[in-house]
């Protein structure tokens, strides 16, 4: 067999790749890890500060903490005064990584990182067997960090996806009822609920410990009174609804025609299924090529999504990247007659499914 022949200035640009992405991977460990020992709060908190006074404050070791710091510095979260060797954030960096309220705060959306390599036995297990991972038998992180993930999104986007929505807007004002399904720990029910003081939300999940979250943030968030969070399969939940939503999930599961067929025999007269899946180009060529998060989302998909999917009944694997046309497909099984994109983000397609 003839050698390959090795092009040395590709090498280096695919090496210069390789580079780049461990040390991505290094500063979400440095986030996860900024956000988990609290630094970031008590940078934000006390303003410039050196390393030994972070430290003290965070109640950390301040070697271990002085490391950290030029670490952050030198990826450019962190800025830095030589001068006085003093160490802040931005008023942006604050937003994404110290301010849990604010609609750019990501840093703690890194525990769904993690949780890749923390599950890295799982998943190889998955790979060389039938392909199976249910979303429970995940390291508990991946929960907290999938609702830090899209929390911030939620607040910021979903009031306006429902004011897309052909009419939900209007019997949600009045009262209404609405189903999240596949709720997780509740961040978009909750958004709902604030949104629409007078409708009533229930969320489902299959997934015991998430509803016992999604119940206390719901106490936390102060609408525990017009919110109700259930164990149920997503094809197994009763009751009539005005709007049924999916949010980051239906892709993820086992059957997701046997799912929208369920929704459809859910929905009150004239009702509405609103379809929140991740930001997708229709064909795998164009998407692979032309979508910056395409990436990211195939990556988690293969050890994530896909996985449980096929844990469940029928196994369709959907993936996290399905697009719009695949998921029209579903509905459309389902029996549903219209199928629309009310709205779009970067990261997010919002379809809308009548009857
Ligand atoms: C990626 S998470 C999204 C959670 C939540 N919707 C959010 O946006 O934060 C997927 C959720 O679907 C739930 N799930 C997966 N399969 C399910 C099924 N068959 N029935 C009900 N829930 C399911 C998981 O437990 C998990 O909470």
């Amino acid at each position: 067999m003839e050698a390959a022949v090795v092009d040395e200035t590709r090498l280096e640009e695919l090496m210069g790749q390789v580079v780049g992405y461990m040390t991505g991977g290094a500063m979400c460990f440095g986030m996860w890890l900024g956000d988990e020992l609290g630094l970031y709060g008590v940078l934000t908190d006390i303003g410039p500060t050196t390393a030994d006074e972070l430290a003290a404050k965070a109640g950390c070791h301040p070697r271990l903490v002085r490391e950290w710091l030029d670490g952050q510095v030198a990826g450019g979260l962190v800025a830095w005064d030589a001068d006085h060797d003093t160490y802040a954030l931005t008023p942006e960096a604050t937003m994404a990584l110290a301010d849990e309220g604010s609609p750019a705060f990501v840093a703690r959306a890194m525990n769904a990182l993690g949780s890749l390599f923390i599950d890295l036995p799982k998943v190889t297990e998955a790979f060389r067997s039938d392909g199976a991972l249910s979303w429970g038998d995940h390291h508990p992180c991946l929960f907290s960090g999938t609702e830090w993930l899209f929390r911030a999104g939620y607040r910021a986007e979903l009031p306006g996806w429902i004011s897309a929505l052909d009419g939900v807007e209007e019997t949600l004002t009045g009262g209404g009822t609405v189903a999240d399904v596949g709720c997780g720990h509740g961040a978009s029910a909750i958004v709902v609920a604030q949104s629409f003081p007078h409708a009533r939300v229930t969320g489902f999940d299959f997934h015991g410990p998430s509803v016992e979250t999604a119940r206390t943030r719901a106490l936390e968030a102060g609408v525990a009174d017009r919110t109700r969070f259930e164990v149920a399969d997503a094809k197994g939940y009763d009751g009539t609804f005005d709007l049924i939503c999916f949010f980051d999930c239906l892709h993820d599961m086992g059957d997701p025609v046997g799912i929208a067929r369920h929704a459809r025999e859910h929905l009150a007269d004239g009702g509405t299924v609103l379809l929140v899946e991740p930001f997708a180009i229709d064909g795998r060529a164009a998407n692979i090529a032309e979508n910056p998060m395409a990436a990211l989302l195939y990556t988690a998909s293969s050890s994530i999504c896909t996985p449980n999917s096929l844990s469940q009944e029928v196994g369709l694997g959907l993936g996290a990247q399905a697009g719009e046309a695949r998921l029209a497909e579903v509905f459309e099984e389902a029996g549903f007659s219209s199928f629309r994109r009310a709205a779009e983000t970067p990261l997010n397609l919002v379809l809308e499914a009548k009857v």
